[in-house]
């Protein structure tokens, strides 16, 4: 009976978390899944009192089983851990599976000589392929996402992976660029590989050649199979305008913003990818996660301006970052020229003070910011920004921290929000908070109908990005559903469209 009430108990004490993004999802969702919970215990009641069926009640018990599992991977993927949960924990099950083959193989007496022949030859099987896969490391080796092209300063930072551990370079007009740090290959299933701007917008073709390294040991490398892969790249198209779109918080999610990020469809000249792609930064294939979303949506051959979120501030592998991402001397904060508009992109690292629990002792961000600003004031006093050949300013940054100074940021950032003025910034592009909205400067809005913010800044700030098509404040709870920005700068005019994944326009604004 227990195991039947469970996932009553479970569902109705995770309702407050569970009803929004269900109700948004569908809004019927909440209501069925309220009656259907109770379908394991209702069962169990009606066969004690009328039928006393054992498989019935058996059958109830297995029903609450599967359903408190439903309710556990619903909670998992409110929580953004869904993939974590089933791709990260598959290793973990197998070995557990691999333990309990094992184990019954060598208890049960009871086998016949021919069932045990079958699962020696199993384990055996399994044991092999382990060793060749796994202690060898002799893999296949395919490119697992396709390339993506960031911008920074004046380079293109080509990013790609592997499906195992390789070495390469990217070759360009009979040159090749080699991944490599102070004379050594990076053996590993991440790449990056940094190009002058101007070669690639000259040439625009690039070519990515691995080779797999299934062992990289002292004085004794091994190496495998070559692979290499045909990019065509698209420079910024200026003929038309400059057609953007702006992505962020999709939290590893990738239907719904691939499918909004094509409303430009070919005339798409730059991608923003601004931020919360992940959840944390542990393991390669959140990384790989985030090159196929923008792989995807670029093919590897538009120009990509990525900013780092609050949760690519966290987790194990985050001092490698840099290696990975869009970075400038191990930062996240830089510029990029496109044309006759300036972008000053930010990053306000994890948001919280260094002291936070979330972050103690592994935390160095409140020093950071205040580098950043002052890299910023650096940028203001150069006069760089003045430049007669720029038309438009546009800030890049994850968190929207002209919103709450004091929270996101504190003094570093109100010191950059003044730089920012001083700038003459157009309007600030960013994400976090999840809703689409256009805060006006000065502008006070409340995104949850009780907590108010305030715009305090004297350029608009547009919060850019919701895992919704219809409603623009609360998320459903899924990734399917997406809506981002699309940005048309063409003829002196910044026009702002929120778009959905199904390429209809939500809202439009005009600067
Ligand atoms: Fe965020």
């Amino acid at each position: 009976m227990v195991l039947t009430l469970v996932p009553i108990v479970f569902y109705f004490s995770l309702w407050n978390i569970f009803y929004y993004p269900l109700f948004y999802t569908k809004y019927y969702i909440p209501t069925l899944f309220s009656v259907v919970v109770f379908i394991p215990f209702l069962m169990f009641v009606i066969n004690r009192i009328f039928f006393k069926n054992s498989i019935v009640e058996i059958l109830s018990a297995v029903i609450g089983i599967i359903f408190t599992i439903l309710i556990f991977m619903l909670l998992a993927a409110y929580l953004s851990k869904l993939v974590y949960f089933t791709i990260e924990a598959f290793p973990y099950i197998l070995i557990i599976l691999i333990i309990i083959a094992i184990i019954v193989f060598i208890r049960r007496e009871a086998f016949d000589k021919r069932t045990k022949l079958i699962l020696a030859g199993v384990i055996s099987f399994v044991i092999i392929c382990a060793f060749v896969f796994g202690v060898f490391n002799f893999q296949p080796v395919f490119y697992d996402t396709k390339a993506a092209v960031y911008m920074v300063e004046d380079e293109y930072q080509i990013c790609w992976s592997t499906s195992t551990t390789t070495a390469g370079y990217i070759e360009i007009a009979g040159e090749q660029y080699y991944d490599s740090y102070a004379g050594a290959l990076n053996c590993s299933t991440l790449h990056k590989v940094t190009i002058p701007k101007e070669i690639l917008d000259t040439n625009k073709n690039y070519k990515i050649v691995s080779y797999g390294v299934s062992h990289n040991r002292a004085y004794y490398p091994i190496r495998t199979s070559t692979i290499s892969k045909d990019y065509t790249f698209r420079p910024i198209n200026y003929d038309d305008g400059i057609q953007i779109y702006n992505i962020s918080d999709n939290h590893l999610y990738r239907t719904g913003p691939q499918r909004a990020a094509s409303y430009f469809g070919d005339k798409l000249d730059l991608l923003i990818a601004n931020g919360d792609h992940v959840n944390d930064v542990s393991e390669d294939w959140q990384i790989k996660n985030m090159y196929r979303l923008v792989g995807n949506i670029t093919n590897g051959s538009v120009p990509v301006i990525l900013s780092r979120g609050n949760h690519e501030a966290a987790g194990s592998q985050l001092v490698e970052l840099p290696q990975w991402y869009a970075s400038r001397d191990n930062t996240f904060y830089y510029t990029v020229r496109v044309g006759d508009i300036a972008f000053i992109v930010l990053d306000m690292g994890n948001l919280e003070k260094d002291a936070r629990k979330t972050q103690k002792y592994v935390g160095d961000f409140n020093h950071y910011r205040e580098e950043e600003a002052e890299w910023l004031r650096g940028i203001y006093e150069s006069g760089v920004m003045n430049d007669p050949s720029i038309k438009y300013r546009i800030a890049v940054c994850h968190v929207a921290f002209p919103l709450n100074i004091k929270k996101y940021g504190g003094e570093a950032a109100r010191k950059m929000m003044e730089y920012l003025e001083l700038m003459n910034i157009d309007f600030m592009m960013a994400g976090h908070s999840h809703a689409t909205v256009v805060f006006e400067p000065h502008s006070t809005y409340s995104l949850d109908g009780k907590e108010k913010d305030t715009n305090e800044a004297d350029f608009p700030v547009i919060l850019g990005s919701i895992r919704n098509d219809e409603n623009m404040r609360y998320e459903t709870l899924f990734g399917y559903q997406f809506t981002g920005t699309a940005i048309e700068i063409k003829d002196g005019d910044i026009e702002l469209m929120f778009t959905n994944s199904l390429g209809e326009i939500k809202e439009y604004h005009k600067f």
